[in-house]
């Protein structure tokens, strides 16, 4: 419980890496924000609150609250000029990709020092409310739709949902249960010690470049299948199990097949070799907000058969597989009408304030050196230069 962590950047060279914002134990599933249950923040927090806890350390008093919130609502417009960006991408280009370039240009809108003071927690504040503004953006104009811009009275949760679907043909009726969702859906995704995406910000941020240019990487190394790309993979899944007409106990047999490189997505993990507690709170969301939007998801079904069966098996029992943040995610986000191909976008939203309490834990570090991981050398001998003509 000491919260000391080994960082293996994966090059076979561990290093050590100290963090005292998020605490995880694989073996028992435990998960604390700054020492706080996820259970706990889950049910009593807000994720603008539960940003502010990860950044900051402590959760805020009332007046750090609201002040924080009102400064989100005044950081939520993007630069008029920054909408030339979307018009200029392909109408098909993914989300994600999208994101990462909008992000990085940040740093070209907004090119004020960004030291370690007042200025960096504005910064921070700019960042975690455009984010929202910006994907929303991007679901709209891929969509050919009107941009819809933020309402100074809503909160975080609220003005996300209603720059994503209100129209000027069927105004969006805003709905409390799925704000209370989207809340708590940002919370269990907010950070998760040194994963993919926050190990980039890190070794990225680490060669001292602009926290725009760092989140941009965190986002880029996001989107990959085996990371917060899971959840779309997840829904593929499901869909695919029920065009081809498989059974469970075909998709579990694909699972344990070696030879076939079908994996169960949302099942596994590096660090959980118990059940994400992520997922428990996830599947709990789930049925709240499919029996909130009359929603029967057949997906679902399926899902639960799946997750019953796998849990049952022996391989998965043996690997200690079980789900994990992404099995039911999927599901939640059909339900509150978000597309697919912006599931990972969602949970970008949602680990920005971890990756940026991360990049200013190493940034407040003074010994804090550029991350360079070793390798193990496994190539050729030393050999002479052989010229062209007498080369085999
Ligand atoms: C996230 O790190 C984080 O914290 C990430 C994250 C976060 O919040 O940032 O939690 C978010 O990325 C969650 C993971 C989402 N990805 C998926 O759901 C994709 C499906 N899962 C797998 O690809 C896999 O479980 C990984 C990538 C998550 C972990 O891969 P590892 O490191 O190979 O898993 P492992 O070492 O525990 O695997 C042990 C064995 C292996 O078989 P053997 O080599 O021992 O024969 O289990 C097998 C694996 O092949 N295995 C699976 C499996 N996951 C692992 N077999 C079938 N289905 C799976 N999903």
């Amino acid at each position: 419980d000491t919260g000391l962590i080994t960082f293996d950047p994966g090059f076979g060279n561990t290093g050590s890496c100290k963090s005292a914002i998020t605490f995880m134990n694989g073996e028992k599933g435990i998960l604390r924000y700054r020492g706080i249950p996820i259970e706990q923040l889950a049910e009593n927090s807000t994720f603008v609150e539960t940003a502010y806890l990860l950044i900051n350390g402590n959760l805020p008093d009332r007046k750090t609250l609201t002040r924080t919130s009102v400064m989100l609502s005044d950081f939520s417009l993007l630069h008029e000029d920054m909408k030339f960006f979307y018009q200029n991408f392909p109408r098909k280009a993914h989300p994600m990709g999208i994101l990462s370039a909008m992000v990085n240009a940040l740093r070209s809108f907004y090119p004020e020092l960004i030291d370690l003071d007042e200025d960096l927690n504005f910064t921070f504040l700019r960042l975690i409310s455009k984010v929202r503004t910006m994907a929303a953006m991007a679901y709209k104009i891929s969509r050919g739709h009107k941009v819809v811009y933020p309402r100074p009275d809503y909160s975080y949760c609220a003005n996300f949902l209603h720059m994503m679907f209100d129209s000027p043909v069927i105004p969006y009726q805003m709905d409390d249960d799925l704000v209370d969702a989207l809340n708590v859906f940002w919370i269990l995704h907010a950070d998760h010690e040194q994963n993919c995406s926050t190990a980039a910000v890190r070794v990225v941020g680490s060669g001292k470049v602009n926290i725009y240019a760092a989140l941009s990487a965190g986002i880029s190394a996001l989107w990959g299948p085996l990371h917060g790309g899971a959840n779309q993979a997840v829904i593929q899944m499901l869909e695919s199990i029920q065009q081809e007409g498989l059974s469970i106990p075909q998709v579990i047999a694909k699972a344990k097949d070696k030879n076939d490189p079908f994996r169960l997505m949302g099942f596994g993990h590096r660090v959980y070799k118990t059940y994400d507690p992520r997922a428990k709170i996830m599947k709990k969301i789930c049925d709240k907000v499919l029996s909130r939007c009359k929603h029967l998801d057949s997906l679902l079904n399926t899902a639960m058969e799946l997750e019953a069966a796998a849990l049952s098996d022996a391989y998965f029992q043996e690997k200690n597989l079980y789900p994990n943040v992404d099995f039911y995610s999927g599901i939640v986000l059909r339900a509150m009408g978000i597309p697919t191909n912006m599931f990972t976008v969602m949970f970008a939203i949602g680990r920005l304030p971890g990756w940026i309490a991360q990049w200013r834990e190493d940034m407040l570090d003074s010994n804090q050196k550029i991350s360079r991981p070793r390798q193990i050398y496994m190539g050729e001998n030393i050999r002479d230069y052989t010229p062209i003509d007498e080369r085999p």
